[in-house]
């Protein structure tokens, strides 16, 4: 590709810029994640509001991807912009050992809603060293070196995080020791042939405790669950499988971990994922939607017990830019506007009035979902070849219905054989009803 003089030119705005100028541009410089380079054509975008984003040669998209399912807050929130160019402006950096106000009170505002056990936050870059150091800190706390995970889990993209992720991603990186795979709920494609909720759970929780007693208890520091699994297909847990999951970890003296990088805050239709369910967790690693990643930032939130751990005894791990200034105050503003404009209760209203029944009316008229399932703005469509078999969709199909869905002006999340519907938590209900359009059109034009 030929890179045209306009995109070198440092004064360029997004508009004097084409689509091909910024893709050229790319290609020639930028190395992609979790791809081979050579064939790739990413997309280029170059502006967006709220649930909208758009290109340099004029198409808008309705973003049902929230990007990596960040956006929770639509992008370029006012209050969140302002915070960030104010702080910008008084202290653009500091060391992570000072005692600095902003992310202190980032600090405070995500205790504000943890549970009453949780103590401390220990700020980190991103979401793989967030699980990075939520694992460390159980080792450490429990003398112990296992930890367990699911199969249908990602984590993260470090030493311990990637091994403890379940999908493919794992495979090649397989560095860290120590990390067990079980499987968790997910009825449609049971593991343990079974036929409902109730018997999805109890066999669930029986093969984790057998997993537990044959690596030995003694051995397992810390159980790592994905509250609702993400990436892997948004799994919401099965009634009384988290509860159980507890029940195991205080039997064997097991730190349990909730991973709510994808589903806490707001995701869900709750300030955290796990809020739905009748449990507490010891260790909750966040980002994505804390900040809706404007700036990179993630964190563990460190029950009392834990952290006093490390009262007397050092903590072996950091980060040059733990709590970096300029991401607490975007955590401090994207919290305060949750708060006053009630977001998570627009997440929850959006997912119960208007996606849960516009996907199952969706999946009503077209065979191929075989699954509707989700809550607040995080929903699946599982995609089948036949509802008896439950057969995949194939790549092919999902490709083409891929580019006839940004055909029709929306941005969609694909992964496998489903769309996940992941719209920003501030989505309107309007937008919805143009997203549900859209999908239906392309699930009518895109055959098999
Ligand atoms: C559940 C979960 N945990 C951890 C991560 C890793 O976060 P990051 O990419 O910020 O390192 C992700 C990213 O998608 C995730 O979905």
């Amino acid at each position: 590709m030929v890179v045209s003089p306009v995109a070198l030119d440092p004064a360029a705005t997004s508009t004097d810029l084409s689509n091909a100028d910024v893709v050229a541009l790319d290609r020639k410089n930028v190395f992609h994640s979790w791809s081979a380079q050579k064939s790739l054509n990413p997309m280029a975008i170059a502006g967006g509001s709220g649930s909208t984003v758009w290109d340099h040669d004029g198409n808008t998209y309705l973003d049902f991807s929230s990007q990596l399912v960040n956006t929770n807050i639509g992008h370029q929130h006012p209050k969140v912009i302002a915070a960030i160019a104010r702080q910008a402006t008084s202290l653009a950096t500091v060391a992570p050992a000072a005692a600095n106000h902003v992310r202190a009170t980032a600090a405070a505002k995500i205790l504000s809603h943890a549970p009453a056990n949780m103590e401390k936050v220990f700020f980190t870059n991103g979401g793989a060293d967030a699980n990075e150091n939520a694992i460390r800190m159980a080792r450490l706390h429990t003398g112990r070196d296992k930890v367990l995970s699911r199969y249908r889990s990602y984590h993260g993209n470090t030493g311990s995080a990637i091994a403890a992720t379940g999908d493919w991603r794992r495979i090649p990186n397989e560095y860290s020791r120590g990390h067990v795979h079980v499987f968790g709920p997910y009825l449609y494609r049971s593991e343990f042939w079974a036929e409902t909720p109730e018997q999805e759970t109890e066999r669930a929780l029986h093969h984790l405790r057998r997993v537990i007693q044959a690596e030995g208890p003694q051995s397992i520091a810390a159980i790592l669950l994905e509250t609702v699994p993400g990436t892997a297909g948004i799994l919401v847990p099965t009634p009384g499988y988290l509860e159980g999951v507890r029940a195991l970890c205080d039997e064997y003296g097991i730190v349990m971990i909730l991973d709510e990088v994808m589903a806490g805050f707001g995701r869900t239709g709750d300030w955290f994922a796990f809020d739905a369910f009748n449990i507490t967790p010891d260790l909750i690693t966040f980002a994505k939607g804390v900040n809706s990643g404007y700036v990179p930032v993630g964190g563990v939130i460190i029950s009392g017990e834990i952290s006093a751990t490390f009262d007397e005894r050092v903590f072996p791990g950091g980060l040059t830019y733990s709590g970096h200034p300029i991401a607490a105050a975007s955590i401090v503003a994207s919290i305060d506007a949750f708060e006053e404009e009630d977001i998570i209760g627009n997440a929850a209203r959006i997912g119960r009035d208007h996606l849960e029944p516009g996907l199952t009316a969706l999946a009503a008229k077209h065979n191929v979902i075989g699954e509707v399932r989700g809550r607040g703005v995080f929903w699946a469509l599982e995609l089948v070849q036949d509802r008896t078999t439950r057969t995949p969709v194939s790549a092919d199909y999902m490709g083409r219905l891929k580019v006839e869905i940004l055909r029709l002006g929306l941005l969609p999340f694909l992964a496998d054989n489903r769309i996940h519907v992941v719209p920003p938590a501030v989505v309107t209900p309007e937008e919805v009803a143009q997203a549900l359009r859209i999908y239906d059109q392309a699930l009518t034009t895109v055959t098999m």
